[in-house]
C-alpha cells in the first residue's frame, strides 16, 4: 500500500483555525484524524472557541500550545503570528460560524484567527457549522459564495439534526469525511521557508529519464517520471531563481516561470546543459542512463538471423554531472546530485559525493512501497561533506521545496 493510501496528509503542515459553536468539540478529534493522516498540526482559536473546549485539550492532541490570541507576548515570542501564517500549508476553519464566514469573506483582521487567514498564502478550506436558517441567510450565502470565488475550499456543512433540537443544513461534517476531503485537493505546493531564497541566482536542473534509441522503433530507458526534478525546478523559481529546466522524455507540465529544454538521450541532455551553463546552481535529478548502444541501427533489428539471443553492444555514457562538478568555467556554487540506492544507502551516497565532487547528495531509498520513481510521494537523505539531514516520506512538491530550502543554506554556509 502506497504512503499516501496510509496518509494522504504526510509532511502537510496545517493550521486549524477553531471557531466559537457548539461543534468546537469536534475539532478535538479532527486534530487526531489530521495527525493519523500524517499532518502537523497547529490550532489557533477564537474567543468564541474557547467558550466551548479548553486550549488545554488542543495543546494535548496537537503537541502545540494552542493560539488563543494576538496579544500574547510569550507565544509571540516562540513563534510570531506570521510566522505561523506563513508555517501553515493550508489552513482549515473548522467550525466555521456564519459570524467567522462574514469576517473571512470581507478581509477582517479583528482577531487572531482572521489575522492568520489573511495573512497566509496557504490554501483556505472551511467547514462550516451553523443553525439551518443562519447557513440559508442570503448574507451567509453572499459570503460562501465570495470566499467559493477566491479558491476556499468549502467542506460541507451537512444535512440533519441540529444542536438546538432542529433538523436541516448546518451540521458540521465528521472529521474523517473532512479529512477525505482534504485529501481529495492536490497538496499544496508550498511556499518555500524563505522566499527570494535563490534570487538573482541561475539553477540549471536535469529531470526524467533519457532514451537511448537501439533501432527506429526501440530503445533503453528508465522507469523515471521526472516528478522530483520538475517539483525542485518549479520550487527553486518560487524560491527567485532563473531556472532552465532540461527534461528528458516525460508527461509534464512546465512549472510556471521556468525555461524548459527537451532532449531524449544522455548525449543530447549533455549538450543541453552545456549551452545552459554557466550558472550558479547544478542540480542533476536526471536518471540519466549508464550505457547507450554503441551503433544505432537504422534499420530496424529483425529477428531473422539472430538466432535465440540477442547481445547488445553497449558503451557508457558521459556522466553529464561529473563532468559539470570538474569544471571550473561554469561559474558553480553548488553542485548537486541524486543516487538511487536499494542498501547501505549512507555509504554509497558518500561514495559518489566524494567521486564525483559534489557539494550536496541526495539520496532515494528504492524499491520502499509508495515511494520512488512514478510514485508522487518519496523519502531521502541529503548529504554534504560533515553533514545530512532525512526528509521523511512525503508528496515530492513539499520534498522540493525543503531541498531548495537546504540548497539556499549550503550556499550560505560554503560558496564554492
Ligand atoms: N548522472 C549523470 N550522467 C550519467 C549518469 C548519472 O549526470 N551518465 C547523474 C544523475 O543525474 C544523478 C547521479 O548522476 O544525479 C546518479 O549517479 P550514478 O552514479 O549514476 O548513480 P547510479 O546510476 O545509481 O549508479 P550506480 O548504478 O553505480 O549505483
Amino acid at each position: 500500500m502506497s504512503v499516501t493510501a496510509n496518509r494522504p496528509l504526510a509532511g502537510q503542515r496545517i493550521l486549524l483555525c477553531v471557531g466559537g459553536g457548539i461543534a468546537a468539540y469536534k475539532a478535538l478529534e479532527l486534530v487526531r484524524r489530521l495527525r493519523d493522516a500524517g499532518a502537523d498540526v497547529q490550532v489557533a482559536m477564537t474567543a468564541g472557541a474557547q467558550q466551548f473546549v479548553t486550549p488545554l485539550s488542543f495543546q494535548a492532541l496537537s503537541g502545540y500550545p494552542a493560539r488563543t490570541t494576538l496579544w500574547d507576548s510569550a507565544a509571540e515570542q516562540a513563534m510570531g503570528h506570521l510566522e505561523l501564517a506563513h508555517w501553515a500549508d493550508r489552513v482549515v476553519v473548522a467550525p466555521a460560524t456564519a459570524d467567522l464566514l462574514a469576517r473571512l469573506a470581507h478581509g477582517m483582521a479583528d482577531d487572531l484567527v482572521t489575522t492568520l487567514c489573511l495573512a497566509t498564502e496557504a490554501p483556505l478550506a472551511v467547514a462550516p457549522a451553523m443553525n439551518h436558517r443562519m447557513w440559508k441567510h442570503p448574507a451567509t450565502v453572499a459570503n460562501v459564495g465570495l470566499l467559493r470565488s477566491r479558491g476556499v475550499q468549502v467542506i460541507g456543512p451537512d444535512d440533519g439534526p441540529l444542536a438546538e433540537g432542529e433538523s436541516g443544513p448546518g451540521r458540521l461534517r465528521e472529521p474523517d469525511a473532512i479529512v477525505a476531503e482534504l485529501a481529495g485537493v492536490a497538496p499544496p505546493a508550498a511556499t518555500p521557508a524563505a522566499p527570494g531564497a535563490l534570487q538573482g541566482l541561475r539553477v540549471v536542473v536535469t529531470a526524467g529519464p533519457t532514451y537511448e534509441d537501439l533501432d527506429p522503433v526501440r530503445y533503453l530507458g528508465n522507469r523515471s517520471s521526472g516528478k522530483m526534478g520538475f517539483a525542485v525546478a518549479a520550487s527553486a523559481a518560487r524560491a527567485g531563481a532563473e531556472v532552465v529546466l532540461v527534461a528528458g522524455p516525460v508527461q509534464l507540465d512546465t512549472p510556471p516561470g521556468v525555461q524548459r529544454v527537451d532532449v531524449r538521450s544522455a548525449a543530447q541532455m549533455r549538450d543541453a546543459v552545456d549551452a545552459a551553463l554557466p550558472a550558479d546552481v547544478y542540480i542533476g535529478a536526471a536518471a540519466v542512463a549508464d550505457y547507450t548502444p554503441r551503433a544505432f541501427s537504422p534499420k530496424k533489428i529483425k529477428k531473422t538471423g539472430t538466432g535465440e539471443t540477442l547481445a547488445l553492444d553497449l558503451v557508457r555514457t558521459p556522466d553529464i554531472l561529473a563532468e559539470v562538478a570538474s569544471r571550473e568555467d561554469a561559474g558553480l556554487k553548488l553542485v548537486v546530485g541524486f543516487a538511487a540506492e536499494t542498501h547501505n544507502v549512507a555509504d554509497y551516497a558518500r561514495q559518489k559525493l566524494e567521486a564525483k565532487r559534489l557539494d550536496l547528495i541526495v539520496a532515494n531509498r528504492v524499491g520502499v512501497p509508495g515511494t520512488g520513481f512514478e510514485s508522487d510521494d518519496n523519502a531521502m537523505t541529503a548529504y554534504w561533506p560533515g553533514g545530512e539531514r532525512d526528509f521523511p516520506p512525503a508528496p515530492k512538491l513539499r520534498l522540493a521545496d525543503g531541498l531548495v530550502e537546504l540548497v539556499a543554506e549550503r550556499l550560505r554556509a560554503d560558496a564554492r
